[in-house]
């Protein structure tokens, strides 16, 4: 969806603007899909299951900013993308359409600057305005700094799924589920 652009300072003092995923952004978007699970773990995709061609990626974009039901947010630091955030609806069926699902990453060199937060504020802000009244996520249960994001946003820990995840190397990680209510 189109939504306004919200600036703020980081905190080594650099200005940082938070933007919607416009379809101007697929290049970005595909490197940033390939690069951020080299960085870190606890991304669902490894970086060989990013299979997006330019124009398929600009097609994707294009349909997520005419929808005024999605929410994609860019951060950009001196005119770079810093990493992305998304809230999207859970589904259509009546029964599950007041609830709605959080994911973000950043580039590593733009962890601990306050962008997590800022973006989640400004999601979640954005997610009570469409309507939605709950927002769902999942976290690998070792991502703490993920968690403690979370809990500094609102969101509480509601359960857990054992075994969620099989990495490459064999092993396997339970998920924490949490919500937060709008
Ligand atoms: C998770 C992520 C989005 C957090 O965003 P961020 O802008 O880096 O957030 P911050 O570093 O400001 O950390 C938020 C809080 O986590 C806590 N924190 C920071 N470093 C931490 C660490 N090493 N261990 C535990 N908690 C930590 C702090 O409470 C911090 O808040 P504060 O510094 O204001 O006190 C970002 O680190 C990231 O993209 N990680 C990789 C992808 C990922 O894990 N995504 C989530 C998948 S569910």
């Amino acid at each position: 969806m189109k939504f306004e652009e919200k600036e703020f300072t980081l905190k080594d003092g650099r200005k940082c603007v938070l933007k919607p995923t416009s379809p101007e952004y697929a290049a970005e978007m595909i490197e940033y899909m390939k690069k951020t699970p080299e960085e870190t773990p606890y991304l669902l995709r490894y970086p060989d299951e990013v299979n997006f061609t330019l124009e398929s990626e600009q097609e994707i974009l294009g349909r997520l900013y005419e929808d005024p039901y999605s929410i994609m947010m860019v951060p950009i630091v001196d005119g770079k993308v810093a990493g992305n955030g998304s809230i999207n609806g859970i589904g259509t069926k009546r029964k599950i359409v007041h609830r709605c699902s959080l994911a973000i990453a950043l580039y590593k060199e733009y962890w601990g600057l306050g962008i997590g937060k800022a973006m989640i504020d400004y999601m979640t802000e954005l997610a009570a305005k469409i309507g939605w009244k709950q927002v769902d996520l999942e976290v690998v249960a070792e991502n703490e700094r993920a968690q403690a994001l979370y809990k500094k946003c609102g969101f509480v820990e509601t359960g857990r799924r054992h075994n969620a995840l099989r990495f490459d190397d064999g092993t396997c990680h339970d998920e924490i589920l949490m919500y937060k209510e709008l």
